[in-house]
């Protein structure tokens, strides 16, 4: 039973911490969309010349079947159907008011020729590839200044055959950085649900500088050591629902970024507006949910909340280091289950690479309001690694709720860290020990807040209408 407050007491609260409010909503792009819209004209990939044998490349076919569904984009777009096969494939472009289907055992293959994957531009908010300097490489399905795009199917499956870019990133064999199984840049109106993605040749999703994106119901496997192969990394974007997931990886299951040092500062295109749930998954190499370290944009209004992590090396890590600028902000985590997992929080800034020499050491980054809340832990080696930078000391650290069995003595690393706590086990470190203030705007975003105040509202209302 909850704890009743007078509504007085609520209001007054309130209005003393009135200076503080946030609020995240990223919730209503998780209400939208889910069914994707229903397509007037549908195409088969087949009625392209495409073989679906799982040698003959077919490049051309999705090129072409693409162009064709061009003349139906004002005309309620259309849907270009990938049936039962092996299609291997480089890489192709989709088109606004599209939907790429794979049906029941539609397999697209990408191509093991580094040259069926071309050279693009390098991001302006990395000033280079991510890897390597100069371009990279495209991804296998790829959309530039897109509206209303669906990917999806009856759990199809997108492998990008991943393991000889894996080698030639291993051996320094690259020219260019490795590419993604889909990037969508400059887009917004965007689903991604009901597929499985197997062997990335690097982040497998990346939606960047995109709005309004949906990932639902989505598999993303790759082996554990795979390197850089996280599963879906929003960077840059606004708007984002990521939902119901099952991703293994050997990198990050899930990344949100917003550039790098100088390149990022001046783009100054943040993600925001975030809303993560019900993701289950491990990484042995790396960590479950991670916000940075490419930050530079800022990265604020995410709601994190229903994680299922086993077998991982880190739980939900914070990343930065001086030269990135930029913010961490109002961050909202709650509803976690980890197991087996070598540190179950991480708020850290020594490891991390710079794009090239020119950025600014003095460009430290500001790091505020993150709500740890309601978590355990099973087999958990060291409970949290909480380190800010000497003379920026990262602000309004909350744990609320949180209970994980340690093997490491002490169990919390802290330093240059601010901030609170409440029912914490085992015992928070010295600089979170101060209590959570009651109904603490620092610590709670204001729309939970607001749907209490509501419930005394209407505790009040129930009370003033009940028989006298
Ligand atoms: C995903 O599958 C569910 C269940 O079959 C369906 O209701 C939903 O419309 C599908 N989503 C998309 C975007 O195709
Ligand atoms: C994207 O849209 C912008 C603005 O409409 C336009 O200037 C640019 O050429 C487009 N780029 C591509 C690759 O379509
Ligand atoms: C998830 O996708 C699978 C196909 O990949 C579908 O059978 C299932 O109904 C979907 N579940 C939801 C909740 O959409
Ligand atoms: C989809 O396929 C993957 C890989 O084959 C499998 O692991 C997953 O359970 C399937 N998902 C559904 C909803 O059938
Ligand atoms: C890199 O370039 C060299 C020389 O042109 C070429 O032999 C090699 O195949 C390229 N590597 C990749 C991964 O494309
Ligand atoms: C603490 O979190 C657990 C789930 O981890 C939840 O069941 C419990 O109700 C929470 N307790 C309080 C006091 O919020
Ligand atoms: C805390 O972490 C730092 C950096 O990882 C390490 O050097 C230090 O030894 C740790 N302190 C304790 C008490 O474990």
């Amino acid at each position: 039973m909850k704890k009743s407050i007078p509504l007085l007491e609520v209001l007054l609260g309130l209005a003393l911490i009135g200076e503080v409010t946030w609020a995240i909503d990223g919730s209503s792009v998780c209400q939208q969309s889910i069914s994707g819209a229903s397509r007037p004209h549908s195409v088969r990939i087949t009625e392209f010349g495409a073989v679906g044998d799982g040698v003959t490349l077919n490049t051309k076919a999705f090129q072409n079947a693409i162009f064709y569904l061009h003349s139906f984009t004002d005309k309620g777009g259309a849907q270009l159907f990938v049936p039962a096969g092996r299609w291997l494939t480089g890489s192709f472009t989709l088109i606004s008011h599209l939907t790429l289907f794979l049906d029941k055992g539609a397999v697209i293959l990408g191509s093991k020729d580094s040259a069926d994957w071309p050279i693009v531009d390098p991001l302006p908010s990395y000033g280079r590839g991510r890897e390597l300097p100069g371009g990279r490489h495209q991804s296998l399905i790829y959309g530039y200044n897109l509206t209303d795009v669906i990917i999806t199917g009856d759990n199809g499956t997108i492998d990008g055959q991943g393991s000889v870019w894996w080698d030639w990133f291993t051996n320094h064999n690259l020219n260019y950085t490795r590419p993604h199984l889909v990037e969508l840049m400059h887009s917004t109106g965007v689903v991604i649900a009901n597929l499985t993605f197997l062997n990335s040749p690097f982040w497998a999703i990346h939606p960047v500088y995109c709005s309004q994106v949906h990932v639902h119901n989505v598999t993303i496997l790759a082996p554990h050591g795979s390197p850089n192969t996280d599963g879906i990394d929003p960077d840059s974007s606004t708007d984002v629902c990521i939902e119901d997931c099952y991703i293994s990886t050997g990198t990050d299951l899930i990344s949100i970024k917003s550039g790098w040092d100088e390149y990022g500062i001046s783009y100054a295109r943040p993600s925001s507006n975030i809303f993560i749930r019900r993701i289950t998954g491990g990484t042995q190499s790396s960590s479950a949910i991670t916000f940075g370290s490419e930050m530079s944009g800022g990265i604020s209004e995410v709601h994190v909340e229903g994680l299922h992590i086993f077998n991982s090396k880190i739980g939900v890590s914070i990343q930065t280091l001086p030269g990135r600028g930029g913010y961490i902000e109002n961050v909202y985590i709650s509803d976690v289950i980890m197991t087996d997992v070598e540190v179950a929080i991480a708020v850290f800034s020594q490891y991390g690479d710079h794009p090239d020499e020119n950025y600014d050491p003095n460009a430290l980054p500001f790091i505020n309001r993150i709500t740890f809340k309601d978590m355990t832990g099973k087999k958990i080696r060291l409970a949290g690694l909480l380190q800010g930078i000497e003379g920026d000391n990262f602000l309004n650290i909350c744990l609320s709720n949180v209970t994980f069995t340690v093997i490491s003595d002490p169990p919390w690393n802290c330093s240059y860290i601010q901030g609170y706590s409440i029912l914490v086990s085992p015992e928070s470190c010295e600089p979170l020990r101060e209590r959570i203030p009651k109904d603490s705007s620092v610590c709670y975003p204001s729309n939970l807040f607001k749907s209490e105040l509501l419930e005394q509202n209407h505790m009040v209302n129930a009370v003033k209408s009940m028989p006298m």
